[in-house]
């Protein structure tokens, strides 16, 4: 496409002109606000929670653990390409380009409220005679998407003759900073082929590759079914883990991961975040229950008991108090949002044990007023308060943890959600296992022999 016929709005994108309005400041939002701003745009960041807004001003990511992965310039900031705002700046309503990245979920159940907020906001300040290009970025269900158009022209009444629509979900993988917004191929979509030269030339601009979808709907089912896909998948593993108890089933999974088209999984305490857990709510919505889905609805079912049998496994074989490290569900970051610990917690103080919990991340008030009754535990004063302790998120402080334990008379008895200090306690006097083996604590531990009486049904 030539210059001379793209529309305004695309050639304001070609030249940078284009002023871009983020709605959402958090990792998605700021990430790709920075990024637009580094490629030379204008963008005006907004979001509702002020003490954000601030921070962003004054040079600081306000998203704990996340400080290394969004890089906020300076420069961009000074020169004016990159601002917070809150909702009612009249720069950031009056741009033409706006990338919705707000939350889409709430209390582990996904959300439309701030989207349609956003969209009405969007469609109060839009004028008939200019181009719009509204991005959805946030994760949603495709039914969501019949709402969009009447939402941004409810409010004026203007038909979208010159609207483009589209969905550019994402994908992020927080444990390895190569794997980020330029890197990964990037899926979007447009709800008229019209606008798809536009904005396959706006998203261009930051990812270095971008698979054009044949509709905006296919392009935010894609995103959640790449997670329902491993959301079955790390079910299957917990059930397979669960069916074999007496087997080393982290080496099975280890194994079969050498297929090269099988993924190497491992069991687990339970399946975090709010991307993968959710998968089937956006996925699925509508669908459930309703028979069309029976691989979903069964995974749903047998994943919601998860907590509750770990919790009986954990309380009927090993002494209390339990301490868990780890609120988080991927290692230093701050997201308590779905996290199988406080899933656990709660199953754990039905059953009525003694609980206590840790984040490096999250302040002692935090850690109460999430911890689902559970007390929280001082690191590392605490650990000889507890008989057992399970490590649930690998964050990197937790590396000491072996010495820690070893320098007390009689540790508590670790179980490791992941396996990821299988090494580092080999060889310790330390009760280890690693959740979906049995008793591997006494082969690594030959001072305590194979014969010991915790081995029994360890797992
Ligand atoms: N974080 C990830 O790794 C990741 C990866 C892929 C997809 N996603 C999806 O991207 C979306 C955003 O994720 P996130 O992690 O950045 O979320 P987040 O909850 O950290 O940030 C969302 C921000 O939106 C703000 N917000 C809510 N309502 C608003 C409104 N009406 N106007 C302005 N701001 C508003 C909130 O205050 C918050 O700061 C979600 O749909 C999520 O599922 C996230």
């Amino acid at each position: 496409m030539t210059a001379s016929n793209t529309s305004p709005l695309h050639r304001s994108v070609c030249d940078r002109s284009a002023r871009i309005t983020i709605w959402g400041a958090g990792f998605i939002g700021l990430s790709a606000a920075t990024a637009f701003a580094q490629e030379g745009f204008h963008c005006a960041i907004v979001d509702v929670d002020a003490s954000r807004v601030r921070c962003i001003n004054a040079g600081t990511v306000p998203l704990p653990g996340f400080e290394d992965r969004v890089q906020l310039d300076p420069q961009t900031l000074r020169d004016g390409r990159l601002r917070a705002v809150s909702p009612d700046d009249k720069d950031a309503l009056d741009a033409q380009i706006h990338l919705i990245c707000v939350n889409t979920d709430r209390d582990g159940k996904a959300f439309q409220d701030p989207l349609q907020a956003v969209l009405k906001a969007i469609g109060s300040a839009h004028r008939a005679d200019r181009e719009l290009l509204v991005s959805i970025e946030s994760t949603v269900s495709v039914r969501w998407l019949d709402l969009v158009l009447p939402l941004l022209t409810g409010a004026t009444g203007v038909v979208g003759t010159g609207i483009h629509l589209a969905t550019a979900p994402r994908r992020d993988w927080l444990l390895d900073p190569e794997m980020n917004l330029r890197s990964l191929p990037r899926v979007v979509g447009t709800l008229s082929p019209a606008s798809q030269p536009l904005v396959t030339e706006l998203y261009g601009t930051v990812s270095d590759v971008v698979h054009m979808a044949g509709d905006w709907t296919r392009a935010a089912l894609s995103k959640s079914v790449e997670n329902l896909y491993r959301y079955v998948d790390l079910v299957l593993t917990n059930q397979l883990a669960a069916a074999y108890p007496d087997l080393d089933m982290a080496e099975v999974f280890r194994l079969a991961g050498t297929k090269w088209n099988v993924p190497s999984l491992h069991p687990s305490i339970g399946i975090g975040g709010y991307c993968i857990p959710l998968s089937p709510h956006y996925a699925g919505d509508g669908l459930l229950g309703e028979g069309q889905l029976p691989l979903v609805d069964s995974a749903l079912d047998w994943d919601a008991a998860h907590p509750s049998r770990v919790a009986e496994w954990l309380t009927n074989k090993f002494d209390g108090p339990i301490g868990i490290l780890g609120i988080s569900y991927a290692p230093d970051v701050h997201v308590p949002q779905g996290s199988p610990t406080l899933a656990l917690a709660a199953a754990l103080s039905a059953h009525g044990a003694d609980v206590r919990l840790h984040d490096p991340f999250l302040s002692t008030e935090e850690v109460i007023a999430r911890g689902e009754g559970a007390r929280a535990l001082s690191w590392p004063e605490d650990l000889a308060a507890v008989r057992t302790l399970v490590i649930a998120t690998p964050h990197t402080v937790y590396a000491d943890l072996p010495d820690h334990l070893s320098a007390l008379a009689d540790p508590p008895t670790v179980i490791d959600s992941l396996g990821k200090l299988r090494e580092a306690f080999a060889g310790t006097k330390v009760r280890y296992v690693e959740i979906g083996t049995p008793a591997l604590w006494a082969e690594h531990n030959p001072v305590l022999g194979n014969g010991s009486s915790v081995s029994d049904g360890t797992r």
